[in-house]
């Protein structure tokens, strides 16, 4: 299985592209970011220079994301990756964040579409940058990793980064709970189900079992046994080793706790996975924590803040994984506004 995410450019190709077909580019990188089970709950509306992220609730997960959290955060972890592609090219832009009876879009307003410079380094981060579901190596990183992060802390979103081991098996504690209680309920499992997919290439969208690392076989009875057989146990050794094997589990969190918030530290994070990745540094996030609110409640406790637990991840030095999750094809996913 090739990377798929790729689009070969440079400032000089970049610009002898009409403006419509930058644009394009600038959203298939948006298309590569993270989201919850990989739904790709996103819709992109494109005019000649802006484009605006809106949220696709057909893609949302009614049982496991109750109030779209995980849903929006996806969302700003997209913006992120065409903000992060806008700097590759030394765009200028502006964002804003709109809303309209409670549902929150964001649009990247491009100045110009001329390209200043290009940042090849970031350019191939964005278009590997993976969630991890290996083992990592017990290797620290280097300060500078993490003097860069915490330098990107604003008044909105802040980070936590837990190495101590009993820290990390208190966290351990909280991730076993709250897998418990959604893997228990079985509107949550039968939800899940639909979002893992047979290894085929005709998916677009969820969890391929290449991707998650299932044998070819296998990967076609796999949805219904997430449907029939209650697989925490599975799931909590799973997730346990995932802990054990990382140096570090990083917990984003916000000033407030709403859909404004959830968007921001989505972007925090898409930054964060992208500049790790450009040190093979691996990313991956568990939201069973999260959306438990018992979960939050203990993380708060265990961080000593009244901060609100945002997102949960796991990083690591580690090897790439083999394969990609697949995305959905762009035309799919853009309406053009007003666009020559
Ligand atoms: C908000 C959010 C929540 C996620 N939750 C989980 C999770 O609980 N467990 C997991 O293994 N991956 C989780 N992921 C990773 C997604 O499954 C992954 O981003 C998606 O399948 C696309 O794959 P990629 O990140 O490799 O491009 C989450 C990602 C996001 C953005």
């Amino acid at each position: 299985m090739k990377n798929l995410r790729k689009i070969n450019t440079n400032k000089q190709a970049f610009n002898t592209l009409p403006d419509k077909e930058k644009i394009r580019i600038l959203a298939t990188v948006t298309s590569w970011a993270p989201s919850s089970h990989n739904t790709q709950p996103w819709h992109f509306y494109v005019g000649n220079n802006k484009i605006r992220i809106s949220p696709d609730f057909t893609k949302s997960l009614p049982i496991g994301d109750k109030n779209h959290r995980q849903l929006y955060i996806s969302l700003g972890a997209a913006v992120a990756n065409t903000c992060m592609a806008a700097d590759c090219l030394g765009l200028s832009y502006k964002k804003k964040y709109l809303e309209k009876n409670s549902i929150f879009s964001i649009e990247i307003f491009f100045e110009n579409l001329q390209a200043n410079s290009f940042n090849n380094q970031l350019w191939q981060a964005l278009s590997t940058r993976h969630s991890n579901r290996l083992k990592l190596l017990k290797q620290n990183f280097n300060q500078e990793y993490s003097k860069k992060i915490l330098g990107l802390v604003n008044s909105e979103v802040n980070i936590h980064f837990v190495q101590e081991e009993i820290q990390k098996k208190q966290l351990k504690n909280i991730v076993e709970e709250a897998l418990e209680s959604s893997f228990n309920n079985k509107k949550f499992r039968y939800e899940l189900s639909h979002w893992i997919k047979p290894s085929l290439s005709k998916y677009s969208e969820g969890m391929t079992g290449y991707y998650l690392g299932v044998p070819w076989i296998i990967s076609f009875v796999m949805p219904w046994v997430i449907k029939k057989f209650n697989i925490s146990k599975m799931q909590k050794k799973m997730h346990l080793k995932w802990i054990d094997s990382a140096p570090v589990i990083g917990i984003i969190t916000g000033k407030n706790d709403d859909i404004k918030s959830w968007i921001q530290a989505g972007e925090f994070f898409g930054l964060i996975a992208t500049l790790a990745e450009e040190l093979k540094i691996r990313t991956g996030v568990m939201a069973a924590p999260i959306e438990s609110a018992y979960g939050r409640k203990q993380l708060q406790a265990l961080l000593n803040t009244r901060e609100h637990p945002l997102i949960f991840f796991r990083q690591g030095f580690g090897p790439a994984e083999k394969h990609f999750s697949p995305r959905r094809p762009l035309d799919k996913l853009i309406t053009y506004e007003l666009c020559t």
